[in-house]
């Protein structure tokens, strides 16, 4: 294949940054087609972390990164995210980094008003990142938000930051009993990022088609996972983008025709951050040394992520929605010394039977979950580089996996390096 996609199977956070690093030694081109710094992908090379949230997984490896239309952008991030790359000596010039004029643009009010609403919110709370995702998102779909393309002309752009900074104001104080924000400082800080994003602004649309169109390798890569998608995920406590395949048309500007595959990330486990079902979830010294084993802490906020068994609804689900080819499945190496394995084979609901995501996400959030027992294996898989170094019930626990997912498995990850990874099938290969 010549373009792949990477998506996420389960809540976010199933090692994408590290199989989009891994994949990138053999692509061109490495592109993020939706969400913002809602996202964390981390990186471990050669025992230094990085942690990337809107810079694509390819910066390590030299590729061209592009920030492309479907995404949203917190400018102030971004410049924070560009220097503190620097200062570890990785700088992107504008050849390295291209960022779409049509992505829209996260202001400061936005995240404002994430944070009131859901402080309002109490009990009921999403969990969101806090960033502004879902307000950035509303405002481009409302047809009123800023996108790096008005930046073009910086007395326009200053004159309707500030406007839109007065009306969000009037919302946060009159609606969200919030503080409002310092409208010139707002303003101010903007515009010294735009200053700095201004040279890496590119028709990204026009580079990635022509990069495919010359025969380039192309990775997308995907952000959050199915389960957060606003269509396919467990409404309301999901994020306000598409984060399946279908996103790569629509948020990187290429045609439907111009994707070769999809492979689904997913851990050998589940976790969620933040509200929601998750049916199943385990709690008590299981899922605290789970959590302890795997860091399982949100490299975004640094919350405790919840803990799970391994879905296969759930995972059937993100395959047959995305036309999966293969699953990349990471962390098998966080299991070792658990015996037995359980997974998630169907739900219940009082008598009736669920071995597909129920329609209601109501329902979800009430099943009981239906399992498979596993035995474990006590051996240290970390060094494995082949499934046949894998202990005999490892390669068991992953046949079925992918037996019950319904795809392939391509790649297994075994610790958070780089190198830490067995590739069954690399899908750059031709
Ligand atoms: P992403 O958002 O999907 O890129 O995932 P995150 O980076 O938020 O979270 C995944 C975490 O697991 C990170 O701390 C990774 O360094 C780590 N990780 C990824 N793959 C593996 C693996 O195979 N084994 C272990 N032990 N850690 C992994
Ligand atoms: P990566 O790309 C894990 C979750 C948040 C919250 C919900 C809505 O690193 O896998 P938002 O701020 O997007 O409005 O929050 O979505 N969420 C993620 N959880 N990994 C992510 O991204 C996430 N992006 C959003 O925790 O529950
Ligand atoms: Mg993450």
């Amino acid at each position: 294949m010549k373009t792949v996609a990477v998506v996420g199977v389960q809540w976010g956070d199933e090692g994408k940054g590290k199989i989009v690093d891994l994949l990138a030694a053999d692509a061109d081109v490495v592109v993020r087609f939706q969400g913002g710094n809602n996202a964390a992908h981390t990186l471990v090379v050669d025992g230094e972390k990085f942690i990337l949230r809107m810079i694509p997984a390819g910066a390590l490896q030299g590729k061209v990164c592009v920030i492309g239309n479907g995404m949203v952008v917190d400018p102030l991030a971004l410049v924070e995210e560009i220097d503190g790359l620097k200062r570890r000596g990785r700088a992107l010039s504008p050849a390295d980094l291209k960022i779409s004029y049509d992505a829209h643009l996260i202001l400061p009010y936005h995240g404002a008003i994430d944070r009131a609403r859901e402080a309002r919110l109490g009990g009921r709370a999403i969990g969101t990142t806090g960033f502004g995702i879902g307000p950035a998102y509303e405002d481009k779909m409302a047809r009123v938000g800023l996108r790096f393309e008005d930046m073009n002309e910086r007395a326009a752009f200053a004159e309707r930051l500030e406007r839109n900074a007065r009306e969000k104001n009037a919302l946060l104080k009159g609606v969200l009993k919030a503080a409002p924000l310092k409208v010139t400082e707002l303003v101010e800080q903007v515009l010294r990022a735009r200053n700095r994003l201004r040279p890496y602004l590119c028709d990204t649309a026009a580079y990635v088609r022509e990069a495919i169109g010359a025969g380039r390798r192309v990775l997308f890569e995907g952000a959050h996972g199915v389960m957060l998608d606003i269509d396919h995920g467990t409404y309301p406590y999901v994020t306000s983008s598409n984060c399946g395949a279908s996103a790569v048309f629509g948020g990187a500007g290429v045609a439907p025709g111009q994707l070769d595959g999809v492979l689904g990330i997913s851990k050998a486990y589940a976790t969620r951050v933040g509200g929601g079902p998750f049916p199943s979830e385990m709690s008590g010294a299981l899922a605290d040394s789970l959590r302890d084993e795997g860091a399982e802490f949100g490299s975004a906020t640094g919350r405790p992520r919840r803990i799970g068994w391994f879905d296969a609804v759930l995972a059937r689900h993100a395959v047959r929605l995305n036309g999966m080819v293969g699953l990349a499945v990471t962390k098998l190496d966080v299991l070792t010394g658990i015996d037995p394995l359980k997974i998630c084979v169907g739900y219940e609901s009082g008598k009736t039977r669920f071995d597909e995501v129920p329609a209601s996400r109501r329902l979800l959030a009430k099943v009981k979950p239906v399992y498979e027992t596993l035995p474990g294996w006590s051996d240290d898989v970390s060094g494995a580089r082949n499934l046949g170094d894998l202990p005999v019930n490892a390669r068991r626990y992953l046949a079925r996996i992918a037996e019950l997912s319904g795809t392939r498995l391509m790649m297994v990850g075994v610790g958070a390096g780089r190198e830490a990874a067995i590739v069954i099938e690399n899908p750059f290969a031709d």
